[in-house]
């Protein structure tokens, strides 16, 4: 069981459900579950909407306040999601709380470019570039501006593996990529 957490319309979940598969047909076992949950209905509807693979099931549910057991799954993945949610604790609580001993969490978020001058670039390009993109291309500046914004909020690295760490998991690991602009954390329940 993998729950994809603020899933959105599941295009993560689709290439875990081919990896997934992949991964069985080579080696046996037990088909994969991919549970994704986002507190937005219109996400989930919008997700089955587009189709799914036979592997994915879809809930309404905030990851805050997961509407699952404890020790329910096997891996907890979160992409881009995070940052959106008001109690970043409360949610890695969660996490914590429905993974099974030796149970997986990854979460892929907006972070912090490791070299000052990228950090200055990064800043020039977020704040000028991305707003003016757009309100020429969506026509909503304010919501580019929001992106930009939350980016600028969320903990950097450290500071978001330390919170893991509070809420109980053991190993924890950062992976930069394009130097920080992007990281991915895991932490195992141990
Ligand atoms: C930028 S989308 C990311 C979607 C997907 N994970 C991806 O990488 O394509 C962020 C998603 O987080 C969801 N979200 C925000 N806060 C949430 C919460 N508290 N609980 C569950 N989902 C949440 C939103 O509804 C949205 O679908």
């Amino acid at each position: 069981m993998i729950i994809d957490c603020a899933g959105g319309t599941g295009d993560m979940a689709r290439r875990f459900a081919k990896m997934a598969r992949r991964a069985q047909e080579r080696r046996g076992g037990p088909d994969a579950v991919i549970n994704i949950i986002d507190y937005n209905a219109e996400m989930i509807a919008a997700g089955i909407e587009k189709g799914g693979e036979p592997e994915i099931t879809w809930t309404v549910g905030d990851a805050q306040r997961l509407p699952l057991p404890d020790a329910y799954a096997d891996a907890y993945v979160i992409s881009f999601g995070i940052r959106n949610v008001t109690d970043i604790d409360a949610a890695l609580r969660e996490a914590r709380r429905v993974l099974k001993p030796g149970g997986r969490f990854i979460c892929l978020e907006f972070s912090r470019p490791v070299t000052e001058a990228l950090a200055k670039a990064y800043d020039a390009y977020s704040f000028k570039v991305i707003p003016q993109v757009g309100e020429w291309v969506a026509k909503d500046r304010e919501a580019y501006q929001y992106l930009v914004e939350s980016i600028r909020r969320f903990p950097d690295q450290r500071t978001f593996a330390t919170m893991m760490e509070n809420a109980g998991f053991k190993r924890v690991t950062i992976s930069n990529f394009t130097g920080g602009v992007a990281a991915m954390h895991q932490g195992w329940a141990l």
